[in-house]
């Protein structure tokens, strides 16, 4: 008997299951789904099964022919939640759960109308990566265990549930619908996705379509136009397209991440929606993890830089391929000024450990290890050895991981393995280890260059003139505010937005770069813009450094935390517990003060 996962109750000497049916009824007044769940395995099982569960209410366990299945449900651990413990009848083939959801289940945000683009219909949306899905499902939670699945779902009439699925149709029946979704890859349980709300699409290209709410529609067409060119380069660079359709779907504001990769219908937060296509090259990273973590996916989160250091990889090569290599040279420079940032934050915090490319995470919690080390200096990795043996034995490589990994998981070691196989002395000859367990960044990792980097470096901490600043992209612009020393100098400060507006930029990474710079170096006429941004959006990469550089001064740190206090409920339950950990504690006053 084994963990297969530090992450997951799920055992190695337990029947795993093969796929699942989900029948579910969404109550959003009570915000709560009633559900049964019907999982199967390849052959009859028998014996004890754990399942991983966080706040559900279990009604029932039975059998095909209705007879129960006794179960323990244990008391909830912090991190993995609460296990259940099945032991099945000889001869089980199948099992259903009957269980609710916790109107605060950690994946789902149940959100009011007011939280909505057109402010008349509620929205629920389910954020299941890394470990969240079980807060939905009660399931083996590791992406060791891959499943095929269908659900059925009901919902209120004038609602529109969307899936990460193929759709199987809709019915209406009175005051609800009833929608179908088959899922016919197996996919690890972190890729399970729902969306429900006032949503309507238009086409990208015959394979991709996005879907949004109406009001936010024709921007979102506008921003995403490029989709269909992506998946065509995606396919040239990686081989072809495993997942059928590949939808996107624009989420309410206060959806945590920039983009989550969910399979056929990536889901995006509404901040990309810039008005300059700057950041489709997100849409390129989600669509990237079709290849990179969706078709290989870690095989826990101690693995974690194969999703998305390959991942971070890939995209710079569509955004290299149809953008250019400029372009993609910007980007990457971001990337490492984001790496370089978090690597001394991670110092000063005195948790090095998570600088490594292979961590070790048990007793940690997946969200809270959470960083742009896996990201970054997986990539810087995987860039080392392609710059070692060059582009065309590295790409030749990367068919091989394609082809010998596919719908599989993959670790460091296997990894490892693949390139001491294949790419004979690469290993050593880029130091390897060094990269893989070690903390920090190996000397000679070498950031990108290129002509308008060094254009823009060589501002420092310069005014831009008016031709140069109109020449340059939001891109070079985000480069400018974060290559500026803290703090800036206020009369720096009080030119750049008096000359340029910075803290009316509509461009959320250029405006939260320069609220950053604004909040260290005293300029406060940019107090009120970051408070006012912290009720707005729920995505974790603005809110985080913007409540850091509020709590950092004494004089804010007290604003930051009313903000909070008054947010909170507006945030997605995961951006809600990780924020809350970075607040300090009250400090009580003495009693009779
Ligand atoms: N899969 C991640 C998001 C994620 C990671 C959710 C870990 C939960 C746990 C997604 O692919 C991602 O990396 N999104 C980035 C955008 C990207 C361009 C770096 C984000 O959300 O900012
Ligand atoms: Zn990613």
């Amino acid at each position: 008997m084994a963990r297969l996962d530090p992450h997951s109750y799920a055992d190695d000497a337990h029947p795993q299951v093969r796929s699942f049916a989900w029948k579910a009824r969404l109550d959003f007044t009570a915000r709560v789904v009633h559900a049964e769940l019907t999982l199967r395995f390849e052959h009859p099982a028998e014996g004890p099964l754990d399942l991983d569960t966080r706040d559900l209410t279990i009604v029932k366990v039975t059998t095909p022919d209705g007879r129960a299945i006794p179960y323990v449900l244990h008391p909830p651990e912090p991190i993995l939640g609460a296990r259940l413990a099945l032991t099945l009848p000889p001869g089980t083939p199948f099992l259903t759960v009957t269980y609710s959801t916790a109107p605060d289940a950690s994946a789902l945000q149940w959100l009011e109308p007011v939280q909505t683009a057109g402010g008349k219909l509620p929205f629920l949306f389910s954020q299941c990566q890394a470990i969240h899905a079980r807060s939905v499902l009660p399931l083996q939670d590791t992406p060791r265990v891959r499943v095929t699945w269908e659900a059925e779902i009901t919902a209120p009439r004038e609602l529109r549930v969307l899936m990460a699925a193929a759709s199987l149709g809709r019915e209406e029946d009175g005051g609800v619908c009833v929608e179908r979704f088959a899922m016919p890859q197996p996919i690890p349980p972190y890729l399970f996705g729902i969306a429900v709300g006032d949503l309507a699409s238009r086409d990208l290209g015959p394979r991709s379509r996005v879907w949004a709410e109406p009001s936010v529609l024709d921007r979102a067409a506008w921003e995403f136009a490029s989709v269909d060119a992506m998946m065509s380069a995606g396919e040239g660079l990686f081989g072809p397209y495993d997942w059928d359709r590949f939808d996107v779907l624009v989420m309410p504001p206060s959806f945590p991440y920039g983009g989550m990769e969910n399979p056929r219908l990536t889901f995006v937060t509404p901040t990309l929606l810039a008005g300059d296509r700057s950041q489709v090259r997100v849409i390129a990273h989600e669509l990237a993890h079709s290849w990179t973590g969706n078709l290989i996916t870690n095989a826990n989160a101690e693995h974690f830089w194969l999703n998305e250091g390959w991942t971070r990889y890939a995209e710079l090569r569509i955004v290299e391929a149809l953008e250019g290599d400029e372009v993609a040279a910007l980007h990457a420079a971001l990337g490492v000024r984001a790496l370089e940032r978090t690597l001394a934050s991670f110092k000063t915090q005195g948790r090095l450990g998570l600088t490594r490319l292979r961590t070790h995470l048990a007793g940690i919690d997946p969200d809270d290890a959470f960083s742009e080390v896996p990201y970054e200096k997986g990539c810087l990795f995987l860039q080392a050895l392609e710059r070692h043996v060059g582009r065309p034995r590295f790409d030749a490589f990367l068919r091989t991981y394609m082809d010998r990994f596919r719908f599989g998981v993959i670790t460091t070691e296997a990894f490892l393995t693949l390139v001491s196989e294949v790419l004979p002395g690469a290993l050593e000859a880029v130091d390897a280890p060094r990269w893989i367990d070690h903390p920090g960044l190996p000397e000679g990792a070498t950031p990108p260059r290129s002509a308008r980097l060094e254009r823009v470096l060589a501002l420092g901490a310069r005014l831009p003139d008016a031709d140069a600043a109109t020449a340059m992209s939001s891109t070079e612009w985000q480069l400018y505010l974060e290559a500026l020393a803290l703090p800036a100098p206020l009369e720096l400060c009080r030119g750049l937005d008096a000359r340029f507006e910075l803290t009316a930029q509509g461009n959320y990474e250029v405006l939260v770069a320069w609220l950053c710079v604004a909040l260290a170096s005293g300029h406060d006429p940019a107090i009120p813009r970051a408070l006012e941004l912290l009720g707005e959006v729920g995505r974790m990469r603005y809110l985080k450094p913007l409540y850091r550089s509020l709590l950092d001064r004494p004089d804010t740190a007290p604003r930051a935390r009313e903000a909070f206090a008054l947010h909170a409920a507006g945030y997605h339950p995961i951006a809600r517990t990780v924020l809350q950990a970075m607040m300090p504690p009250v400090v009580a006053a003495p009693p009779g003060v």
